[in-house]
């Protein structure tokens, strides 16, 4: 993987950059669609290719070596041939599902203990193996096994996880060195600054995986609880000592503002669930602001669904229609908010590089934070 730095904002920490994949490349800043179980939930990779522009899409090893399990992934080939998705994936290490999903779950020095959500079988996953199981998923970006500590964390607790973590990100490195892909393409490792709310620890934290010289780096243990301006706070202190000449990924973040905040910060990589899981809820987010689709001000409103929106979704249904599918619990509902959301968060980043590379930036990003958070 190869990472071009293109443009750096004089008066933010913004970037514009082209990330290069053997699967093709991503011009950042970039939003990325969550595809947790080889899916991007209610939306056709055909719709994810040529009407929502996804460059990038995540998986998930927690719940893809739970089902469908190692054996059909290596048959298939991977992931890319398994769901049709020939460009980038990034598959997260599944430290993090083992703690929001699974009961019974235990660290160790040797890894993750957890008992599946699905039937309750006992699993381990160490540092090692879940470089293996990306392996065969064949993400062309993988990620360390880390502990994501809870953002109320003591100091105390978040040291020792901190330092457990890096143990971890030890033993990953070295065996993600050591071990090659299965089917032909390079794929990179990305390790996880952790440290929760403490700005030292997550000063060492940033300097350890900064020592590596991984082909990017990422960012997690936020927006777990923490108020937002530490979360800000956090962005700025692990930046100002991870390389900026590799790509950063703020993971698991979050609402417009927060991408934008971001990447005013520095930040080139995001993911989410908010766009689809809200937006299954009847959330869309726009450019003008925030719509509850079963909000009954929309029901004779026959304006398209998004005037300014990039995808088809957004002219050609109304918000009447659009309304009337949620109200009736219409399947349909959920796919064009899907299409929707995911289409306004990759038009956003993208907008942002257009105005990085303009100069215009930082008067563009105030002025669309004001928007974005709007109730309309
Ligand atoms: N997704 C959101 N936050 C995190 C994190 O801290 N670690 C991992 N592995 N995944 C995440």
């Amino acid at each position: 993987m190869d990472f071009k730095l293109e443009y750096a904002d004089n008066r933010s920490n913004a970037r514009a950059g082209t990330i290069t994949t053997d699967h093709g490349s991503i011009t950042t800043p970039i939003f990325m669609p969550v595809g947790t179980v080889a899916s991007v939930k209610a939306v056709h990779i055909h719709e994810l290719k040529e009407d929502i522009e996804a460059q990038i899409i995540l998986g998930n090893t927690y719940h893809l070596y739970l089902r469908p399990g190692l054996g059909i992934l290596q048959q298939a080939g991977g992931l890319h041939k398994f769901n049709g998705w020939d460009r980038p994936i990034l598959t997260d290490s599944g430290g993090f599902q083992v703690f929001s999903l699974s009961d019974n779950r235990k660290l160790t020095e040797e890894g993750a203990h957890f008992r599946s959500h699905i039937d309750g079988s006992k699993h381990l996953f160490t540092p090692e193996n879940v470089v293996d199981t990306q392996r065969i998923i064949g993400s062309d970006i993988m990620m360390a096994l880390d502990e994501c500590t809870p953002g109320q964390a003591d100091y105390n607790y978040a040291k020792k996880s901190l330092a457990l973590t890096q143990r971890w990100l030890e033993r990953g490195w070295k065996h993600f060195n050591e071990t090659e892909g299965l089917y032909g393409y390079r794929q990179t490792f990305f390790p996880i600054v952790q440290g929760c709310v403490y700005p030292d620890l997550r000063r060492e934290a940033a300097k350890h995986v900064a020592g590596l010289g991984a082909d990017g780096n990422a960012i997690g243990g936020l927006a777990v609880g923490e108020p937002t301006e530490k979360m800000y706070e956090m962005i700025e202190v692990v930046n100002e000592i991870l390389p900026k000449e590799k790509p950063r990924y703020l993971m698991g973040v979050g609402t417009p503002a927060n991408i934008l905040e971001g990447i005013e910060r520095g930040v080139d990589m995001f993911d989410c669930v908010m766009p689809t899981r809200n937006g299954r809820n009847g959330m869309l987010f726009t450019r003008n602001g925030i719509m509850n689709m079963r909000n009954k001000k929309w029901a004779d409103d026959f304006s398209p669904l998004d005037e300014y929106g990039t995808s088809f979704v957004d002219h050609h249904y109304s918000k009447a229609y659009v309304r009337h599918l949620f109200i009736s619990d219409e399947i349909l509902a959920m796919q064009i908010a899907s299409v929707h959301n995911l289409a306004f968060y990759i038009w956003l980043t993208q907008e942002a590089r257009r105005q990085i590379i303009a100069g215009n930036f930082k008067s563009w990003k105030d002025e669309m934070i004001k928007r974005v958070t709007y109730r309309l």
